[in-house]
């Protein structure tokens, strides 16, 4: 059900894979990627009408170096190697890589030879800034090749075989620091393979809204698990789109939510026109937690009350066949990347078991997207911007930024701690800046004095980081004058707190929460 003109992306194992089928949706043009152990029989079934293979931080000549047959080259439809996928393809072909103990990493210079084709509309009279992240270099070229373009250290920091249409480059257009990385993309897709820019986020609406219709028939219904985030609310705005009312969505109160977060959530789901159930069941959850202070089993109880509590009122809904879930694309390839499961994958996925224990069918209308297109739906279906640039929420919610045990005072007092973090970082506009802000509840005392009383009361630590993925993360250099406005701000107001920290661990070895 995708655009015909669809490019392949075969993943060697580089920490940009990603970021090169990002670049190439921008571009307008589908791009799907595949591990390099995907059968030829399968990448010709893709039918992509160009092939762009990924780095890696392999050498070709490692024992079991990954590697892919010899047919992709011959399959008729242009073949872009980045980095490791350029020594690859040289490799196959019959020409010779350098084994090399060194790292070329960073900034060079590209001057280019011709600009016939992946170059195209560039200058052979200047320098180009390129980023090069490789170890090993293609020292004589496969039969058919001539160098494109070269840099100081490279004479072949770009090849081509024209006549088979075969294109590698050294270094790697993905990344924002080469600055004419958008036009070698957009040569290759566009102009080489002839792509047909017609991967929009409109179209996408319209295809995946008739895709629902069709495969829910008039008398089955769907459920979805709401939490507030971007993800759950485009999946359930879009499946409702499809079919209205026979989507119904759960929303349960865990009692770990932020301040104001209930009536916030209610009320835009509403105001969409949702068909929304929703269930107090903080009592629930906070019974379950008493005396609990071991992170995971916290994770395990929150995990197991709301698959309880959600199969509860799945039951009084009648009959249903398909849950929607909002799971992306990243977390699609990341289990079956090269690489293999990601460690970012913890015991994140609260509901992850329950398709299995309630018999129930997939629809995952966001399965093929990145983030930003998620928001770029976001904004295309008139979502609020709160919603479109909310930060990241863990499923535990405030369990887990409060060390040890949960209980209803401390829970008080992180949500007053928390909402002035909020507002401070909106007001001044560095919520939108950074990947999480948050405040963390330390459960020790300490000593303090307020007019002429000594006090004893908690420590609140403030969480601020920027990051891409949350794989890592470093703490924000907030300016002095907002992190003295947010400890004056949560000492003056907030009772039971007399001293405030900043957290200024990266990631790793820290990690974004506490727990
Ligand atoms: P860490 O703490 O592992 O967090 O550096 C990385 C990202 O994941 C979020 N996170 C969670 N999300 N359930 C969730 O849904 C969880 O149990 C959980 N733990 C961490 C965290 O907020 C950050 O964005």
């Amino acid at each position: 059900m995708y655009p015909d003109d669809r490019i392949l992306v075969i993943d060697f194992g580089s920490q940009t894979t990603q970021l090169i089928a990002r670049r190439v949706r921008e571009l307008h043009v589908y791009s799907e990627i595949k591990p390099c152990t995907a059968s030829l029989e399968e990448i010709k079934a893709f039918g992509a009408k160009g092939i762009i293979l990924s780095g890696g931080p392999a050498s070709v000549y490692d024992e079991g170096a990954p590697t892919i047959p010899r047919e992709v080259f011959e399959l008729g439809v242009p073949v872009l190697g980045i980095c490791y996928g350029m020594q690859l393809m040289t490799f196959i072909l019959g020409g010779k890589v350098e084994e090399s103990s060194k790292r070329e990493y960073g900034p060079a210079d590209l001057t280019i030879l011709d600009t016939e084709d992946l170059f195209y509309g560039l200058n052979t009279s200047r320098k180009y800034r390129v980023w090069m992240s490789h170890g090993d270099r293609v020292e004589e070229l496969a039969p058919g090749f001539e160098s494109i373009a070269k840099s100081e250290n490279s004479p072949y920091a770009s090849v081509r075989n024209k006549e088979k249409s075969l294109f590698g480059v050294q270094f790697h257009p993905e990344v924002a620091h080469t600055e004419i990385g958008r036009e070698v993309l957009a040569n290759f897709v566009l102009r080489i393979c002839k792509c047909e820019p017609t991967w929009t986020m409109r179209s996408f609406i319209d295809r995946v809204v008739e895709e629902v219709r069709a495969k829910v028939s008039p008398e089955e219904k769907v459920i979805c698990a709401l939490s507030g985030g971007i993800d759950s609310t485009v999946t359930a705005v879009l499946v409702h789109k499809a079919i209205g009312d026979r989507l119904v969505c759960i929303f349960v109160n865990n009692g770990l939510l932020r301040k104001g977060e209930v009536e916030s959530v209610l009320n835009l789901m509403r105001s969409l026109g949702l068909n929304v159930r929703y269930v107090d069941a903080s009592e629930r959850f906070l019974e379950r937690l008493k005396g609990v202070t071991d992170p995971e089993k916290k994770r395990l109880i929150i995990g197991h009350t709301f698959i309880e509590i959600f199969e509860e009122e799945a039951k009084k809904v009648g009959r249903v066949t398909y849950l929607a879930q909002g799971t992306l694309y990243p977390d699609v390839i990341e289990s079956v990347s090269f690489k293999g499961p990601s460690a970012t994958i913890k015991t994140h996925h609260n509901v992850g078991a329950l398709p299995e224990r309630m018999k129930l069918k997939l629809i995952e209308p966001l399965r093929e997207l990145f983030k930003d297109e998620v928001r770029e739906i976001a904004k295309e279906l008139g979502l609020p911007e709160d919603i479109i640039y909310r930060q990241p929420f863990p499923g535990p919610g405030l369990a887990i930024r409060i060390l040890g045990e949960v209980t209803k005072e401390r829970l008080e007092i992180l949500r007053e701690a928390d909402a002035i973090v909020l507002e401070e970082m909106k007001k001044s506009g560095w919520y939108r800046k950074v990947w999480q802000s948050f405040a963390v509840l330390l459960p020790v005392r300490s000593v303090g004095v307020m007019g002429d009383f000594r006090t004893y009361e908690y420590v609140i630590a403030i969480r601020c980081v920027d990051s891409v993925d949350a794989m890592t993360a470093d703490w924000t250099r907030l300016p002095y004058d907002i992190l003295a406005r947010l400890s004056n701000r949560i000492i003056n107001e907030v009772r039971g707190v007399n001293r405030v920290v900043y957290d200024i661990s990266s990631k790793p070895p820290a990690t974004i929460e506490w727990e």
